[in-house]
C-alpha cells in the first residue's frame, strides 16, 4: 500500500520505518526541512533502536520519500496516518493546532484531488475529538461526507520509546475506531499477519483506550512508588514485597477489580487502608495518591444516590446490601450507605439480599449495621417479588437475571444497573447502568 505519514517525529518515524519493513511504500511530510532531508537520505531523524536500518533498507528499496510539501504527499496514497504532536497547552489542556492544520491541509488537497484515501488518526486526543473536530473540519475543507465519500478511524499507538519497533511489530492489541462500521478495513490489512488482537470499535471508545492506558500506567508506577515507601518507612525490602505483589495473577495482576461500576466495601479494604495511611502519617510518609483512594470511593458513593435521586422517586428498591453477594457482611458496604441516604431523603426503600438475616447477624456487623439501618427487618423483604412496583430499583449484586430486570421495566419501574446483568438491552427504556 501508499501510505501517507504526516508527522515525522517518534511515532510517524517509527510507523514509517516498521511499514517500510512491511513492503509499503511511505512518503513522510513534515515542515522540518532537517528531518525531510534526513529521511530522503533514508537516515533517521530521531535516536530510536532499529529504526535507522529500516529507514535505510526502505530508502534503498526506493520505497521511502519525503517533502514538506503536504501536496506532493497526498496523490495516489491509500492511507494518510496523521502523527502529529498533540502537547500540553499552557491551560493543561490538549493542543490540536497540529492536528487542525493537517486535516485542514488535507481537507483542501481532496477537495480538487480524486483521491479518496482512509484517513487515519494516531495522535492521541481526548475522547470526542476525531468526532467533534476533525471530522467537523475535514467535511467543512473537503467538501466530501465522511462515511460517503471518505472514511476517518482513529488508531491509537501503543509503543514505547527505547523498544518502539519491537512494540510496532508485536503490539499488545491493535485499536481501530471506525467513523463508520467497515471504515477500518483497509487499515487492518496492514495488520493481516499480526498476532496482536484486533479491536474495532467507536471513535470516542477507541480515543478513550489509549488514555485508559496512559492513566492505568501512571497508576501503577505511582503505585509502586508509594508502596515502597511505605515498605521503605517500616524497614522492609520493597522489591521483595513488590515480586510477591506481582506474583499473584489471580487478584493482583489481572482483570479483576479492573471493571467500572460499584465502589469499593467491606470489612477489609477500607479498614487496612485507614490503618496504612495512619501508620504513614505517624512515619512523616506521604503517600498523596493512596490518601485519596477512600474520598475517590466515597465519591463513588454520593455519585450513585444523586443516580438514584435524580429521578425524585418516591419508593426504591435495593437487590443487595452486603458489600458483595452470597456473604452476610455489610460492614463498610457501600449499599448501607445508601440506603441510610435514601431515607434520610424520605424515600421508601425495600431490600432484596436473600443472604441477610437479621436475626442472624452478630458481632461487629450487627452493630454497624443497627446504628446505620436501625430498623433492618422492615426494609428487608423475603422474595424478589417483593421490590415490585418499587420507582427505581437499584442492581447492587448479580443475584437477579435480565428476564427479571426486563419484567421490572415492563411493569414501569426505572433499573439501574452498578453490575451490568447480561442479556439486557442496554438501550431498553427505563434502563440505566452506572457507567454505561
Ligand atoms: N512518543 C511516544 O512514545 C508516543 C506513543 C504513543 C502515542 N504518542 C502520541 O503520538 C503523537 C505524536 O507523538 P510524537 O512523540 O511522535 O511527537 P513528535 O513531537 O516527536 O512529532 C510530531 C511531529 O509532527 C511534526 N509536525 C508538526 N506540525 C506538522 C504539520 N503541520 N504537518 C506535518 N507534520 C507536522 C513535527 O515537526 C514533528 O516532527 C502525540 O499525540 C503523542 O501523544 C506518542
Amino acid at each position: 500500500m501508499k501510505i501517507t505519514i504526516f508527522g515525522m517525529g517518534y511515532v510517524g518515524v517509527v510507523s514509517g520505518a516498521c511499514l517500510l519493513h512491511d513492503n509499503h511504500d511511505i512518503i513522510g511530510v513534515d515542515p522540518v526541512e532537517a528531518k525531510v532531508a534526513d529521511l530522503a537520505q533514508g537516515r533517521s531523524p530521531i535516536q530510536e533502536p532499529q529504526v535507522a536500518e529500516l529507514l535505510a533498507a526502505g530508502r534503498r528499496a526506493g520505497r521511502l520519500t519525503a517533502t514538506t510539501n503536504p501536496a506532493d504527499g497526498l496523490p495516489g496514497s491509500d492511507m494518510v496516518w496523521v502523527c502529529v504532536g498533540t502537547p500540553s497547552d499552557p491551560d493543561s489542556g490538549i493542543n490540536l493546532n497540529a492536528v487542525e492544520t493537517v486535516v485542514g491541509q488535507i481537507g483542501r488537497l481532496l477537495r480538487t484531488s480524486p483521491d479518496r484515501p482512509l484517513i487515519v488518526l494516531r495522535s492521541t486526543s481526548l475522547p470526542g475529538t476525531t468526532a467533534e473536530r476533525v471530522i467537523p473540519l475535514l467535511e467543512k475543507e473537503s467538501g466530501l461526507t465522511v462515511g460517503d465519500d471518505i472514511h476517518v478511524v482513529f488508531h491509537p499507538e501503543f509503543l514505547r520509546e527505547g523498544c518502539a519497533v519491537g512494540d510496532f511489530f508485536e503490539p499488545p492489541k491493535i485499536v481501530v475506531g471506525e467513523a463508520t462500521p467497515g471504515a477500518g478495513d483497509t487499515l487492518v490489512k496492514v495488520y493481516e499477519s499480526y498476532e496482536a488482537p484486533v479491536f474495532r470499535l467507536g471513535l470516542g471508545e477507541a480515543e478513550m483506550v489509549k488514555y485508559c492506558d496512559n492513566l492505568f500506567h501512571a497508576l501503577k508506577i505511582t503505585f509502586a512508588n508509594e508502596a515502597g515507601a511505605l515498605a521503605k518507612a517500616a524497614e522492609l525490602d520493597a522489591r521483595q514485597v513488590a515480586a510477591v505483589f506481582c506474583a499473584d495473577t489471580k487478584l493482583n495482576i489481572s482483570p479483576r477489580y479492573l471493571r467500572p461500576g460499584s465502589p469499593f466495601g467491606g470489612s477489609c479494604l477500607t479498614k487496612d487502608l485507614r490503618a496504612i495511611l495512619r501508620q504513614a502519617s505517624l512515619k512523616s510518609v506521604r503517600v498523596p495518591m493512596l490518601e485519596r483512594v477512600l474520598e475517590s470511593n466515597d465519591r463513588q458513593i454520593t455519585t450513585l444516590v444523586q443516580r438514584i435521586c435524580a429521578h425524585q422517586p418516591r419508593s426504591v428498591g435495593l437487590v443487595g446490601l452486603a458489600f458483595k453477594p452470597e456473604t452476610d457482611d455489610m460492614r463498610e458496604s457501600p449499599y448501607v450507605k445508601v440506603a441510610k441516604a435514601l431515607i434520610g431523603e424520605g424515600i421508601e426503600l425495600r431490600i432484596y439480599d436473600p443472604t441477610v438475616e437479621p436475626q442472624r447477624l452478630i458481632g461487629s456487623n450487627r452493630k454497624q449495621v443497627q446504628a446505620a439501618l436501625r430498623h433492618l427487618e422492615d426494609l428487608l423483604v423475603g422474595s424478589i417479588e417483593g421490590l415490585s412496583g418499587m420507582d427505581v430499583i437499584v442492581v447492587n449484586h448479580r443475584t437477579v437475571d435480565a428476564d427479571q430486570v426486563d419484567r421490572w421495566l415492563a411493569a414501569g419501574s426505572i433499573v439501574l444497573d452498578t453490575v451490568g446483568i447480561e442479556g439486557v438491552d442496554r438501550h431498553a427504556s427505563g434502563y440505566e447502568g452506572l457507567y454505561w
